[in-house]
């Protein structure tokens, strides 16, 4: 299948701002052409995957299908912009989403720990703290508030700057550039600032981080990267800053586009809202159901490092691949019932955190997170409707709702 327009379609930031218009076009090339060669104009070609089986397949081998030489969708306009700021270079950063092996373990290895579900759980105390605020904060809005920019917008960035250690008084600021930074096309996102602005502006930031902990060292993730060593020596500059980058920046809008998500999708399906309220424990599978409803990560890319055959088509050493995640859960080959939000669904083996060697570092703690979150709204407010058309993000790469305006009343037992 050739078609132009479906090319323009998969790369355009638009298509993604709004679920059925996303889904409409990935349930046809599931259907008509799942490894879909891609064209669009301005854009250096790839295939599209869309099936879960082969999303899954691709990442597994991550020695076939490696990350470094093309991580995202950017225009050919934006990546010569890119290579002209950074003197050459590709990219505006080298994270671990960038790495391969034997780079990406070494780095990978450096956080790993921090982020295994028995250290995550000696936050949930932190964690549950200040997700009482953002439900403090939402009762303070007297019965209506827009729950994604009052509420939700704060909360996962707060976890993240607990977690690296950064002073509460940066968080305006890291708010900014991380919306500028995952804006994508949309105006309205990026406030007038450009992605390569925004980078400069996040990597500045850190920078000063990183320098202030190799002369003060505390007990955080800023100062394990600041200090952390591969291969005998300390780590650059540049990566210790894109560590940062990668962790605050993928921290923060994934685990509020599912939060502000979830809640559109459970007042969506009144009997999904009351089954789980009348089953709390129900909560965890219910975050699983929102990360694979949402897939607020869009895509990552894969390349080629040698010839291979899937459905039919060769892929060549060289060749990108997009992985489709919003596609992939909701392929009918592997769920029951795809389009349907069902807060305990079993199984859900999801790709919304990806899969292989990786997979989200911070799937623990941002599963833990919506956990707690969840419980303390459930628990602590009733009734909640919408008053208005909810708005989302038009990015192709990384994002959700940027507006869910809704009514609500604080639950009886709650004002006890
Ligand atoms: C609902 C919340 C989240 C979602 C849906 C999500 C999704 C994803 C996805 C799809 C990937 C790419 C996986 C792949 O290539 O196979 C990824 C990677 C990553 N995520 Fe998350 N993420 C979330 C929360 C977080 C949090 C809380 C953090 C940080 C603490 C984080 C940090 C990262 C990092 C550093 C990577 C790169 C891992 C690697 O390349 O080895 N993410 N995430």
């Amino acid at each position: 299948m050739q078609d132009p327009l479906v090319d323009e379609a998969i790369a355009s930031h638009k298509t993604y701002g709004s679920l059925e218009g996303q889904h409409a076009l990935f349930s046809m090339l599931r259907r008509d052409d799942p490894v879909h060669w891609t064209e669009p104009s301005g854009y250096r070609p790839f295939w599209t995957i869309s099936k879960h089986r082969d999303v899954m397949e691709i990442e597994k081998q991550n020695d076939k299908f490696i990350n470094a030489p093309r991580t995202k969708l950017l225009s050919i306009d934006f990546e010569s912009k890119v290579k002209e700021a950074m003197g050459g270079r590709p990219m505006l950063v080298r994270a671990i989403n960038q790495m391969d092996n034997p780079d990406h373990a070494k780095y990978k290895k450096l956080t790993h720990a921090w982020f295994q579900p028995k250290q995550v759980r000696l936050l949930e105390e932190s964690i549950g703290k200040l997700a009482r605020e953002s439900i403090d904060r939402m009762l303070a809005h007297d019965g209506a508030c827009d729950f994604y920019n009052d509420v939700v917008v704060r909360f996962p960035l707060k976890v993240i700057m607990l977690i690296l250690g950064i002073p509460d008084e940066h968080g305006q600021h890291l708010l900014d550039i991380t919306r500028a930074y995952f804006g994508g096309g949309d105006p309205e996102m990026q406030r007038g600032s450009d992605l390569i602005g925004a980078t400069m502006a996040y990597m500045d930031f850190f920078r000063g981080i990183a320098r202030e902990r190799r002369n003060h060292p505390t007990n955080d993730v800023a100062t394990l990267i600041a200090t952390a060593e591969v291969d005998g020596s300390l780590i650059g500059e540049f990566e210790a800053s894109s560590y940062f980058v990668a962790l605050a920046s993928a921290g923060h809008d994934t685990t509020s586009a599912t939060l502000a998500g979830g809640l559109l999708a459970l007042i969506q399906n009144p009997d999904e809202m009351r089954k789980l309220r009348a089953n709390p424990d129900m909560i965890p599978a219910a975050v699983d159901e929102m990360v694979r409803w949402v897939s607020p990560v869009k895509h990552f890319f894969r390349t080629a490092t040698e010839t291979s055959t899937l459905r039919g088509k060769t892929i060549r050493p060289g060749d990108h691949l997009m992985m489709a995640y919003p596609s992939a859960n909701r392929d009918d080959e592997a769920f029951e019932q795809p389009f349907s939000f069902i807060v305990d669904r079993n199984p859900n083996r999801h790709v919304g955190f990806g899969f292989g060697i990786h997979a989200c570092i911070g799937m623990y703690l941002a599963k833990i997170e919506m956990v707690i979150f969840f419980r303390e709204l459930l628990a602590r407010v009733d009734e909640i409707a919408l008053t208005g058309e909810p708005a989302w993000i038009e990015t192709s790469f990384l994002g959700g709702l940027k507006r869910l305006p809704i009514s609500f009343k604080a639950s009886e037992a709650a004002m006890a």
